[in-house]
C-alpha cells in the first residue's frame, strides 16, 4: 500500500499578509497558505469572521492573527502592514483578495456606487501593494492580485466592477515589469463563477436581460472557492518561481 502523501509545506517559514480573508476565497486561502505551513496576517473590514479566518487557521497548526482593516484607507492599510512586521518581522507574500461586486444599468450607475467600487477593487489593491513593496523588496517575496473574467470578457451591468478588475490587471502587470529585476513577482487570478457570499444572492437591476448575465456566468459552470485558493497558492509559492506578470484565468474554460 502506497504511504499517504505529506504535505507540500510550500509556505514554511513564510509570512503571508490576506485581504478579504474573512470570507469567500479569502476564507479559503488562508486555510489553504495555513495547511502548508504558512504564517498568516488575515484582514478584513468583517471583524467577528476574520478573527475566526486566523482561529481556523491556528487550529490546523498554523501561527495567524487578524486584523480589522479597510483596504481602500490608505491609514488602515499602513496599520495591516505595520500590524504583519510587528508580529511576524517580514511579509513574503501579499494575497489582494478583498473586493465588492454591485450590479448597475451603467447609464444609471450612481457616481458614488462607481467611486466605492473602484476605490476598494483598484486603489485598495495599489494602497496595499505600494505599503507592502518595501518589504516584500527586502524578502525577494510576491504579491496575487484577485482580478476576474469580467476584466477579459464584458460582464453586463458590472461596468464599475469590470472596469476595476481590468485595472488589477494593468497594475499587475506594471508592478511586474517594475519589480521583477528586483526579486519581486506579481500575479493575477481570473476567478469565473465562484460560490460565495458575493455570489449567492445577486441582486440584479430593474429590467437587466438575465440571458446575457447567464452568457458570461452559466449557472452550472459554479465552483467552490478552494478552486482559486489553490490557484493562488500556487502562484504564491517558490513552485511559481519564473512566473511574473501572468493572469491565469479559473473559470472551467466557461469563457471559451
Ligand atoms: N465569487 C466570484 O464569483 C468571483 C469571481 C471573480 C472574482 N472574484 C473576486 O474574488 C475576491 C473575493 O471575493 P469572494 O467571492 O470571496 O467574495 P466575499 O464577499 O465572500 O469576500 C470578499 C471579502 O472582502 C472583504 N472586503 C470588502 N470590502 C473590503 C474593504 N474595503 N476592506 C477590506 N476587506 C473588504 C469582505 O468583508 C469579504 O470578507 C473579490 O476581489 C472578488 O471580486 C470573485
Amino acid at each position: 500500500m502506497s504511504k499517504p502523501l505529506a504535505p507540500l509545506g510550500r509556505f514554511d517559514g513564510k509570512v503571508v499578509l490576506v485581504t478579504g480573508a474573512a470570507s469567500g476565497i479569502g476564507a479559503a486561502t488562508v486555510e489553504r497558505i495555513a495547511r502548508e505551513g504558512g504564517t498568516l496576517l488575515c484582514a478584513d473590514l468583517q471583524a467577528d469572521a476574520v478573527r475566526a479566518s486566523a482561529k481556523r487557521a491556528v487550529e490546523l497548526g498554523a501561527s495567524a492573527e487578524a486584523i480589522v482593516s479597510d483596504v481602500s484607507d490608505p491609514v488602515q492599510v499602513a496599520a495591516s502592514v505595520a500590524a504583519c512586521i510587528d508580529h511576524f518581522g517580514r511579509i513574503d507574500v501579499l494575497c489582494n483578495i478583498a473586493g465588492i461586486l454591485r450590479f448597475d444599468h451603467t447609464h444609471e450607475m450612481p457616481l458614488a456606487d462607481w467611486n466605492q467600487i473602484i476605490g476598494v477593487n483598484l486603489t485598495g489593491t495599489f494602497l496595499m501593494c505600494q505599503a507592502a513593496l518595501p518589504h516584500l523588496l527586502e524578502t525577494r517575496g510576491n504579491i496575487v492580485n484577485t482580478s476576474s473574467t469580467s476584466a477579459l470578457k464584458g460582464l453586463p451591468y458590472a461596468a464599475a466592477y469590470g472596469a476595476s478588475k481590468a485595472g488589477v490587471l494593468a497594475l499587475t502587470a506594471a508592478i511586474a515589469t517594475e519589480y521583477g529585476r528586483k526579486g519581486v513577482r506579481a500575479n493575477a487570478v481570473c476567478p469565473g463563477s465562484i460560490t460565495t457570499p458575493m455570489t449567492s444572492q445577486p441582486s440584479f437591476p430593474e429590467g437587466a436581460n438575465m440571458r446575457l448575465v447567464m452568457r458570461h456566468s452559466p449557472l452550472d459552470e459554479f465552483r467552490g472557492p478552494e478552486t482559486v485558493a489553490s490557484l493562488i497558492a500556487f502562484l504564491a509559492s517558490d513552485d511559481a518561481v519564473h512566473i511574473n506578470g501572468e493572469h491565469v484565468r479559473v473559470d472551467g474554460a466557461s469563457l471559451s
